[in-house]
């Protein structure tokens, strides 16, 4: 006979299971549920992390705001970009770039001890172009951007004439300066510092270009931080027909790649009683339409000591030169070639070493040029070469025109009769000076530097006849 109870407890079975080991199978269950919970989180997190670093891949140490200026506090976060940017102190010769080191005796109001070698002594027919100008008296191959506010603090330029705080804009990480001197506005502060003195400008600045003049800190995107490229490219876009340019707003990242090194490396003029910097873009990028800007408003640097020509100085106009080269039409930008991808174990960064392409050509060209090393090396010396001897061509001639008008001067010529030479010497000068002072020897746009001497070769014999008859 069964025992009643036995029954009982056969009815009380679940799934034929006593239910003294009720108990087990719940724990195990919710052992399970547990682990499979925490198993889907951890997918789902990683999932998220995962989405988080592709569009913010960045281990952050420390908050940076918009008034952190140190690029040492930014490279706790980010100290691969930082090692590379702290490289730009190297000082390595190309063929035609690059900067050698030369060493010199510091003095009390010019304590470097090393110095890049100097322009006027590599070719001195360059004094006679700038005679009675402050290039004239010192004027250096340019090196890396580690250097940028010493050698601007203590060129002779600044002893011979007194500079403006203008200088500064393209000189140091400015950023917060013109926020703290504009309470806030931008603008405001770069119209407060163009205006002083330089040496007052100087104290209000204390590191070369840095982190925060290029990148956002919350995003690390590209940014414009210049008041003088946001006008000017505004300028620039308007004579192609598009009004009201914002560049910040609308530029693409392949433009932006560009556009922070336009900042500064551009020709530029000081406009008015205030020293506004201005890029003379209103009529486009060419040379020769930069010089007609000039001509409209009638500027000039300064008075050539020599002949008495209203002159003008070209300095770095890259941007414009890469802006009619084949790279750019291939929507190739500066830091393509400049601060070239490199991959660094999973990831890939930009080089911050920002330095001549010709000394890192696997990076900088052969991503892109399938092309042994010294055969893409060859290439662009050999456009190099060819822009050179042009340019040594042209000088020449200039060099010629200058010695002509000054005879004639000398020899009674008054100032009705020395007009319209010493008008081709200010535009054939220019249009010389701004292949020359390009810093590429050609390369950046090399059929468009070659157009721009023909057209200043011609100025200089259009100058040499006019004072033939
Ligand atoms: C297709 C590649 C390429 C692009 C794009 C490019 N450059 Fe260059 N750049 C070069 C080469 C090559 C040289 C010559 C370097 C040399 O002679 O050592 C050069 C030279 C320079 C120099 C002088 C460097 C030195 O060491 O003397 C500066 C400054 C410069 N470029 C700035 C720019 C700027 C600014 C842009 C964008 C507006 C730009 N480059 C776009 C390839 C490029
Ligand atoms: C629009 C930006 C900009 C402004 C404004 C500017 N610079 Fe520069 N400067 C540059 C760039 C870019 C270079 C590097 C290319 C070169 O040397 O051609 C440079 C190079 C230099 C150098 C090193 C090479 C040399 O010329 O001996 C000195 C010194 C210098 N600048 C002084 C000054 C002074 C002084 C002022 C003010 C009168 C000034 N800069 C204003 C952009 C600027
Ligand atoms: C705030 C202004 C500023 C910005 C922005 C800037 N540069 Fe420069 N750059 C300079 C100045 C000034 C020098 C010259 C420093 C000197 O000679 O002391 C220079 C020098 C250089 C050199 C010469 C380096 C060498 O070793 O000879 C190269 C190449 C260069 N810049 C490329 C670039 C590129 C590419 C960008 C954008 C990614 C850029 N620069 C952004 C102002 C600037
Ligand atoms: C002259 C402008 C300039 C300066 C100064 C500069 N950067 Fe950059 N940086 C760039 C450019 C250009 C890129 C490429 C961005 C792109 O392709 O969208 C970049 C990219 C980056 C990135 C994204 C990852 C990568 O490497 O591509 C980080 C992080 C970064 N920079 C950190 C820094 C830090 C830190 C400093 C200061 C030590 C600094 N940058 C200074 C121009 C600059
Ligand atoms: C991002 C890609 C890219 C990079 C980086 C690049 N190039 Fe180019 N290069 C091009 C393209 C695209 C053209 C145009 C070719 C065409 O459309 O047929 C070109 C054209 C050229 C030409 C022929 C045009 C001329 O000016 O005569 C030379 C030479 C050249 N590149 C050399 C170089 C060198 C040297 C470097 C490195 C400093 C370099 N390139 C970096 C893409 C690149």
């Amino acid at each position: 006979m069964s025992d009643p109870r036995e029954k009982s407890r056969e009815e009380t079975r679940l799934f034929g299971l006593a239910p003294r080991y009720w108990l087990i199978v719940l724990a195990a269950l919710i052992v399970f549920v547990a682990v499979l919970a925490f198993g889907v989180t951890a997918l789902l997190v990683d999932i998220f992390e995962k989405k988080q670093e592709a569009r913010d891949p960045f281990f952050r140490v420390v908050e940076l705001t918009d008034d952190t200026t140190d690029p040492a506090v930014w490279g706790k976060n980010f100290p691969q970009q930082y090692d590379a940017y702290l490289r730009t102190v190297d000082m390595q010769r190309t063929r035609y770039g690059g900067s050698e080191a030369m060493p010199r005796t510091p003095t009390d109001v010019d304590p470097r001890s090393v110095v890049a070698q100097s322009k006027l002594e590599e070719d001195p027919r360059l004094k006679a172009m700038w005679a009675g100008y402050a290039f004239a008296k010192d004027f250096r191959e340019e090196r890396g951007h580690a250097y940028m506010l010493e050698d601007q603090t203590f060129t002779e330029r600044q002893r011979v004439v007194q500079q403006p705080g203008t200088c500064v804009h393209c000189h140091a990480s400015v950023y917060t300066a013109y926020k703290r001197l504009g309470n806030g506005d931008l603008f405001k502060g770069f119209e407060a510092l163009n205006k002083m003195k330089y040496q007052d400008a100087r104290k209000e600045v204390e590191h070369p270009v840095a982190c925060i003049d290029c990148h956002d800190p919350k995003t690390m995107q590209l940014r414009i931080t210049r008041p003088a490229f946001i006008e000017g490219i505004r300028a620039a876009k308007a004579a192609e027909g598009i009004e009201d340019y914002d560049v910040n707003a609308a530029a693409t990242r392949q433009e932006m790649r560009a556009y922070v090194c336009a900042q500064c490396h551009v020709e530029y003029y000081f406009k008015g009683e205030e020293k506004r910097l201005v890029y003379p873009w209103s009529k486009g990028l060419k040379a020769d339409e930069i010089l007609a800007y000039y001509d409209e408003t009638g500027f000039k640097d300064w008075t050539h000591a020599r002949t008495g020509a209203a002159c003008l100085k070209a300095q770095h106009p890259e941007f414009e030169t890469w802006s009619q080269g084949v790279h750019s039409r291939a929507g190739v930008a500066c830091a393509d070639c400049h601060m070239p991808y490199e991959r660094v174990g999973a990831v890939k960064i930009s080089d911050h070493h920002v330095r001549s392409p010709l000394l890192n050509i696997a990076h900088a060209c052969q991503t892109c040029h399938r092309v042994p090393e010294d055969e893409l090396r060859s290439r662009a010396e050999t456009i190099q070469g060819r822009n050179f001897e042009m340019r040594n061509r042209t000088m020449d001639a200039l060099t010629e025109l200058i010695g002509d008008i000054e005879k004639a001067k000398a020899g009674g010529a008054d100032d009705e009769r020395l007009a319209a030479p010493r008008d081709f010497q200010r535009k054939a000068q220019f249009l010389m000076d701004f292949v020359e002072a390009e810093n590429s020897m050609g390369f950046h746009a090399s059929q468009e530097s070659a157009r721009v001497m023909n057209e200043s070769l011609d100025l200089v014999r259009k100058g040499q006849l006019a004072l033939r008859d």
